[in-house]
């Protein structure tokens, strides 16, 4: 070895120990000839102190943060007042007898320190260097930890761990897929998976009853600060059960990776909550219940109030919600009015307000509420002197739900409710089986097609299928989205009213799915199970806003690695080999790059 112990490891008890140390030169504080290193590795930061009088190295005077040093030494506890009660190794220095050069590091791109504080355009170029920096270790450690704690959990719980293919056919998740050519059936192309969703409901029909993967996952979709076209879920399904038994095995799962990473309880059951109830109160399918603002329904009161752009928003088919703001009373109009932009970006018109003070109901919907539908709306609100209530009509109920869900985040900010370490989880049920598409306004899964109606719905599916359950819930942290399942369709009949509902005539769903309509006529027991979004889970535990942050090689908004320059243009030849022409003649082809300029960072 090149060393005898890391960065993080001495103690005043290896006083008079020699040592050999490896790390990169983290600070350097020169006192007229004698320097004090830092020197620091994944595991911490020792204090080397080199003298020109007991060195035996050629290197003393260029030394410069970031190379690598190998050091060896005796180990000499601190003069009293010399030692630093922050530092682990605070007790110890090591008195370098050899210094030795071992990786030398030209001046960095960007101030490595203040790393956060650097454009992420660059940081994630040198993601090799942005890594080294402690804070970003601790959040790869944290990562490494959960997905531990995750796969021992479920193997206590007798999950076996099994893996499927990246290299197949459409898996949908409602996001574009990834395609891959086939240079052995010219024309044909795999798909990347989306998720594994069919694979692990064909190991239920082959009696593996208790599955887990961890796995990476893929989607041609719009990035956000918490999506990202490739990602890791933690992928589970279970033969024999109901919601419930799902549910369960979950909610033991979060109690134990939260206790075994950060030493906390998790209350169990988490709260479950409708989807219907959740867009009414929280105004959102994945509530932040880390604040207790709630919204209320007015659209009922809206004829007899007389405010026009109530009225006349229920009129056009639209909603009018409210949200009661404890304590707002007090702010100024301006302070009260400046949140207008927030609902006006979401296509609002406009936020209407009132508070109520000791002399009574002040603002610009207070006159609209001396009769009864304006008692009734007092009442319905809970306000109280020294509250405010914020109001939002739209003639499209969505405006209002998006409007909404952005002014109760805002409030919540701003009373202080989101408190940065509170973990508060709770499950979505009862979601619809269907959306209706934007443009054809046919139904669309809302999870996947995959997912078992409500039984009480069933005779809806051809009817109203909007109107149809599902059997679906989502695992909700903090306001995100942290997992989705279902319990699934196990009759193959059932299975092929499914994809009808959605538009696949039978050849259609034939072509697409035979392998599991297949796999469905052969003694397929009930089945269902969930996704956990890894990434995000660990972003919210590290406290970080992206999901950037928590993936060692992320993509940017755009898809692309900052780091590799993927993707790129390839060569006719490889183009040729695979069987696939660019349809854009205009943009130039590029040569394969070698192996040396492949590794160099690319220049934005
Ligand atoms: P779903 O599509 O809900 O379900 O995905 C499960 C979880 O994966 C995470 N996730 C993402 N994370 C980062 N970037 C993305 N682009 C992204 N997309 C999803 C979310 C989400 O809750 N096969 C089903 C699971 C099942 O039914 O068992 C599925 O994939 O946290
Ligand atoms: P008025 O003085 O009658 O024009 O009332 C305007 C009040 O209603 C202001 O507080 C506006 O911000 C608010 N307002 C306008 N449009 C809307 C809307 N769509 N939803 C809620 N409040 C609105």
């Amino acid at each position: 070895m090149l060393r005898s112990h890391t960065c993080g490891e001495l103690r005043a008890e290896h006083v008079g120990e020699e040592v050999t140390l490896v790390g990169w030169i983290d600070t350097i504080r020169d006192h007229g000839g004698l320097r004090f290193i830092d020197l620091r590795d994944r595991y911490g930061r020792t204090q080397v102190t080199l003298s020109p009088e007991t060195v035996d190295g050629s290197e003393l005077t260029s030394l410069r943060s970031e190379q690598v040093l190998q050091v060896t030494g005796r180990i000499q506890a601190r003069p009293d007042g010399m030692k630093n009660p922050r530092l682990l190794t605070g007790e110890i220095e090591v008195i370098a007898t050899v210094s030795t050069l071992v990786g030398d590091c030209p001046a960095l791109p960007f101030d490595f320190a203040g790393g956060d504080l650097v454009n992420d355009e660059l940081r994630f170029q040198y993601r090799f260097l942005d890594m080294r920096r402690p804070e970003v270790q601790r959040r790869f450690q944290l990562r490494s930890d959960l997905q531990h704690q995750l796969r021992n959990h479920l193997h206590e719980k007798g999950f076996i761990d099994l893996e499927t293919p990246m290299l197949t056919k459409s898996t949908p998740e409602g996001a574009r897929d990834f395609l891959v050519p086939s240079r052995l059936n010219p024309g044909e192309l795999y798909a990347l998976p989306q998720s594994p969703q069919i694979f692990k409901q064909l190991f239920m029909v082959a009696g593996f009853d208790r599955y887990m993967q961890i796995v990476r996952c893929f989607r041609d979709e719009d990035l956000r600060a918490d999506r990202q076209p490739e990602f890791t879920q933690l992928d589970l399904e279970m033969a024999c059960v109901e919601e419930d038994d799902v549910i369960e095995v979950l909610e033991g799962l979060m109690a134990h990776v939260v206790k075994a990473l950060t030493g906390r309880e998790v209350e169990t059951p988490f709260r479950r909550i409708s989807y219907d109830e959740a867009l009414l109160k929280y105004s959102s399918d994945a509530p932040d219940l880390r604040s207790d603002l709630e919204i209320f329904e007015l659209s009922d009161l809206a004829a007899d109030l007389g405010f026009k752009v109530f009225s006349g928003a229920v009129e056009a088919g639209g909603a009018v919600r409210g949200v009661r703001v404890p304590g707002a009373g007090e702010w100024s109009r301006k302070q009260i009015e400046s949140l207008e932009a927030i609902v006006k970006n979401q296509g609002a018109g406009g936020l209407a307000w009132m508070k109520r003070t000791e002399d009574g109901l002040a603002g610009p919907v207070a006159r609209f509420c001396d009769g009864d539908a304006g008692t009734q709306l007092v009442e319905r609100s809970g306000l109280q002197v020294g509250d405010l209530c914020y109001f939002v009509a739209d003639r499209s109920k969505r405006v209002v739900i998006n409007s909404l869900s952005f002014l109760r985040k805002e409030l919540a900010q701003k009373l202080g409710h989101i408190q940065p370490d509170a973990l508060e989880f709770c499950w979505v049920t009862e979601f619809p089986l269907f959306d209706e598409d934007e443009t054809s306004g046919s139904p669309v899964p809302c999870h996947h097609p995959f997912t078992a109606p409500h039984p009480d719905d069933l005779d809806q599916l051809e009817s109203s299928p909007l109107n149809v359950r599902a059997r679906a819930y989502d695992l909700v942290l903090n306001g995100f989205e942290v997992g989705g399942g279902s319990i699934r369709i196990h009759q193959r009949d059932l299975q092929e009213r499914v994809f009808e509902a959605i538009g696949l005539s039978p050849e259609e769903a034939r072509s697409k799915f035979s392998f599991l309509l297949e796999a469905l006529k052969y003694g397929a027991p009930p089945h269902g199970g969930i996704a956990l979004g890894i990434d995000r889970l660990v972003m919210i535990l590290a406290g970080d806003d992206s999901i950037r942050e928590v993936i060692a090689f992320p993509k940017t908004q755009r898809g692309t690695c900052q780091l590799t320059g993927a993707p790129t243009h390839v060569s006719d030849q490889q183009l040729e080999e695979v069987g696939l022409r660019v349809a854009d003649p205009a943009k130039p082809v590029t040569s394969q790059l070698s192996g040396d300029e492949a590794g160099e960072p690319t220049q934005q």
